[in-house]
């Protein structure tokens, strides 16, 4: 079936919507609150050296298989194998992790949706800081809540995803990446007239070396992996709306270098609030729900402040969550010769069904057995069975496919593109031949308890 491909309407708006992919809850919620914990400066370092030597590599693994192919994961790895049944399950695997991950993630989503109308209507007005606080342990044990919230931003992802390539998700990038852009440089400037901006600098620039563990280093490449939406074939599917004489290796350095630099403004966003008012950095996910709140609660103009930190939130997860249902909806048209209208309905019903059990989790309404059986919640049991597992396994897994399985001079050709570079290909074989393999293995040997590195390390 000849069929045409949408491709992007310019560079600028693939980067962008690749961007705005990236930058998502993994930059803004999840790595302050993770840097914090394993100590900062030190995480932050390995993370940089991760971005640039595990995820810069891979990211270009999936853009050469989208462009070569002009297709979605699925048939990318069956033309790109000659037809192999093994590898083509590769691509569903991708296609199985992108539903998974969507229907929890719209649940956190959700909550940034919600945390909005709760700053709009000024909910912190007359509560003490234990009442703000306790917001979101309620907000978690609302399962009915929960649901609505995840329903009405997968809503939200299809109403964007539904105008196209063009006309819906670079249309929306172009407004809500440069938004979210504008509102995090705002809260910045703001964070750097506060007391504690000194300390958060110190705290998140300068490492202390005596603070990395093993483990540390394992979870700082895990999360910029998932920040850098890698695994799931959804920078394989953007990449497959590209045009053949773009620079692939450029590209690459330019999302994933901005998508560092927004996940530090965050961070040196957030920290020194924290530090002013005397919290502990090391306040776990709570950081953003809990804490946040109380802060804004304190300073002037809570109301405007909270609302615009939560809408920022609200447009990074959303910039993510339509790569997510992208990513589906380009796999079941060509897996299924379904509308496009039709994939759409039907990914967001699915990841709808998918997410119930995870919006009830903190409720206990539904498998009310779970926690104790499995020691976490359903929520917490399968971002964990993702994050240790599968999305190791397929980066893992992309990374031999195009270092040793793919065609070599169609692989190199793409590599290069319009670029001259010739002298960069070595040392990108070189790190997806060997390099990322290797942290990947360590990765999940860590991941799965089989080897721990600390225990190794103190021995
Ligand atoms: N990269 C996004 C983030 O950091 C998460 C994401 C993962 C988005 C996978 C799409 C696909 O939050």
């Amino acid at each position: 079936m000849e069929h045409l491909r949408e491709h992007w309407g310019s560079r600028f708006g693939f980067m962008l919507a690749a961007a705005g992919s990236a930058i998502g809850l993994g930059s803004l919620w999840k790595f302050p609150y993770v840097a914090g914990d394993h100590g900062g400066g030190a995480f932050v370092l390995v993370y940089l050296l991760a971005t640039l030597f595990i995820c810069v590599p891979l990211f270009i693994c999936e853009l050469v298989m989208g462009r070569a192919t002009q297709r979605g994961a699925v048939e990318a790895f069956s033309i790109l194998s000659r037809q192999s049944q093994n590898w083509k399950g590769m691509g569903w695997l991708a296609l199985t992790s992108t539903l998974v991950v969507y229907s929890y993630y719209a649940v956190v989503s959700g909550w940034t949706l919600n945390y909005v109308i709760l700053s709009l209507s000024n909910f912190t007005a007359g509560k003490s800081p234990e009442e703000i606080r306790a917001v979101f342990d309620l907000l978690l044990k609302a399962g009915g809540m929960n649901l609505f919230w995840q329903f009405g931003f997968l809503l939200l992802t299809a109403a964007v995803v539904w105008g196209g390539v063009r006309k819906g998700i670079e249309h929306w990038a172009k407004i809500l990446t440069p938004a979210l852009l504008a509102i995090l440089i705002a809260l910045f400037f703001y964070a750097i007239t506060m007391p504690g901006f000194h300390e958060a600098l110190r705290f998140l620039l300068i490492p202390d070396f005596s603070k990395v563990t093993p483990s540390g280093i394992l979870s700082a490449v895990g999360l910029s992996f998932f920040t850098a939406s890698l695994g799931f074939g959804i920078i394989l599917t953007y990449g497959s709306y590209l045009r053949p004489d773009e620079n692939l290796p450029s590209m690459t350095v330019a999302i994933l270098g901005s998508t560092l630099g927004i996940a530090l403004i965050a961070a040196l966003t957030i920290f020194p609030i924290v530090f002013s008012f005397g919290f502990s950095p090391s306040e776990g996910p709570g950081l953003v729900f809990k804490v946040l709140p109380v802060l804004f609660s304190q300073l002037p103009a809570p109301l405007l402040i909270s609302t615009l930190f939560f809408l920022l939130l609200v447009f990074t997860a959303l910039t993510s969550t339509v790569s997510l249902l992208e990513n589906m909806t380009a796999n079941c048209i060509e897996q299924f010769q379904w509308s496009r209208k039709k994939s759409i309905v039907l990914s967001t019903l699915a990841a709808f069904m998918l997410g119930v059990p995870s919006a009830l989790a903190g409720s206990g309404q539904l498998f009310p057995s779970w926690q104790p059986i499995y020691n976490a919640d359903f929520f917490a049991t399968i971002s964990t069975l993702w994050d240790r597992w599968f999305l190791p396994l397929s980066g893992l897994l992309i990374s031999i496919f195009v270092g040793y399985v793919m065609d070599r001079q169609l692989r190199d050709k793409e590599f290069l593109g319009s670029s001259k570079a010739s002298y960069l290909l070595p040392g990108w074989l070189f790190l997806i031949r060997y390099v990322v393999p290797i942290v990947l293995i360590l990765l999940i040997l860590e991941g799965t308890n089989l080897v721990s590195f600390d225990a190794l390390i103190h021995n």
